[in-house]
């Protein structure tokens, strides 16, 4: 995966104020780094977000609600197409080698890593337009990698776009995100739900996504201007981070079953609570995390759209609790964070984790005005409690590639 190249960035804070400027520069830099590993122009440069989710955490894959949007944070690419079935991929930030394959023969890389998020998105496209040829490629991402904020699903749209425009394709942002969740899950090997790749290609400015998982129905909430959409990384190194996800999935899968139900959206906090005894203890927490956090989803979007912000924190609130406690994909860290934050915002604003889990990063709403006295905390008290320096960015929600 395209690494994040603002972790080399030497300020704690990562301001957005400046988009256009961003977006414009990394532009420039994908041209000219296709023009020098190529030596051919450039026919089109693409782009696709990276994402936080609000809140709906570990419901996509259990047909539930989930709220993300789209940051100002993604990959770009610089394409162009070729007469033959070769691709060809330079990731500016990964390694320093073009990678080659054939579309006519996909396989696994074991070395490149990240080429086989490129090789499986275009194995699934594949399966829709065979007669698609190979392309010239030049990749670079400034999603923090690895740290929850979906760097591969907006690698992956960004790959679809570039696809989509070089060869005029119908291919449509729903379809898009499909696709990408199938190279995920069939290529990739991680069983990921649909939400990072949805709100990638089909993010809205300003806005975020209540999305039904079940249907791919989605209603659209703006995001006030006096909040800001405020992510902090812990800096936790993740692990284990698949398989204890792939997990999760399973453990959902069973209590769905056991209430022969296709997914825990089915199931209804009601007849949960009268299987308690019947379940094993694990499985009956696991199910209720899901089961209120899908409920706790639609009020958040309830909330949003009627500025009531003591609604929203509250349920941001639960949310973390219940993926701590019910769900148990947090660190002491992000809960230190989620507190440290917390105190600051009482009821004026949200925080909870964001995301699988496991590390990676909280998501705050932060009225505005607190936002330099929740900076200042964070840095006084984040570092001395755990020994790792946050990185925080000030983000703002964006457009997705195929809007
Ligand atoms: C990862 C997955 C998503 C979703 C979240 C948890 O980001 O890719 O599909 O399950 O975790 O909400």
């Amino acid at each position: 995966m395209p690494k994040n190249v603002l972790k080399h960035a030497p300020q704690s804070v990562l301001e957005s104020q400046d988009d256009e400027q961003q977006a414009f520069a990394q532009q420039l830099l994908v041209k000219k780094l296709f023009v020098a590993q190529f030596q051919s122009a450039v026919e089109l440069v693409c782009h696709a977000p990276g994402r936080v989710n609000l809140i709906g955490d570990h419901t996509d894959y259990n047909d539930g609600f989930v709220l993300p949007a789209a940051i100002n944070f993604g990959t770009t690419i610089a394409a162009s197409r070729r007469e033959d079935k070769i691709v060809k991929v330079y990731a500016h930030d990964c390694d320093q080698q073009i990678n080659e394959f054939s579309l006519d023969d996909i396989s696994f890389d074991q070395q490149m890593m990240w080429s086989n998020y490129v090789r499986g998105t275009l194995q699934a496209l594949m399966k829709k337009y065979p007669e698609i040829k190979g392309a010239n490629l030049v990749v670079t991402g400034n999603v923090p990698q690895g740290a929850g904020l979906s760097s591969s699903a907006s690698f992956e749209i960004a790959i679809l776009k570039a696809f989509t425009q070089l060869y005029h394709l119908d291919l449509n942002g729903i379809n898009a995100a499909l696709i990408g969740q199938q190279a995920e899950n069939d290529f990739v090997g991680c069983n990921c739900g649909i939400m990072d790749q949805l709100i990638s290609a089909m993010g809205q400015q300003g806005h975020a996504m209540l999305l039904d998982c079940k249907d791919l129905s989605f209603e659209e909430a703006a995001i006030p201007d006096d909040l800001t959409l405020f992510i902090v990384n812990s800096n936790v190194k993740r692990g284990l981070v698949d398989s204890e996800y792939n997990l999760r999935r399973q453990q959902c899968e069973q209590v769905a079953n056991h209430f022969g139900k296709s997914a825990l959206r089915e199931v209804t906090m009601a007849q949960l609570n009268t299987a308690k005894e019947q379940l094993e203890p694990v499985l009956f927490k696991r199910a209720r995390h899901v089961i209120s956090e899908n409920e706790r989803a639609l009020n958040t979007l309830k909330a949003l759209n009627s500025n009531d912000m003591a609604a929203i924190s509250l349920a941001m609130k639960e949310s973390h609790i219940s993926l701590r406690d019910d769900f148990e994909v947090t660190t002491k860290e992000i809960d230190g964070l989620v507190d440290i934050i917390g105190s600051v915002l009482g009821i004026d604003g949200g925080v909870r984790m964001t995301g699988g889990g496991f590390g990676g990063c909280v998501v705050a709403l932060v009225p505005n005005h607190l936002v330099a006295k929740v900076t200042g905390v964070i840095n006084s008290k984040y570092q001395q409690a755990f020994g790792l320096s946050p990185s925080i960015y000030h983000c703002s929600a964006s457009q997705g590639a195929f809007r």
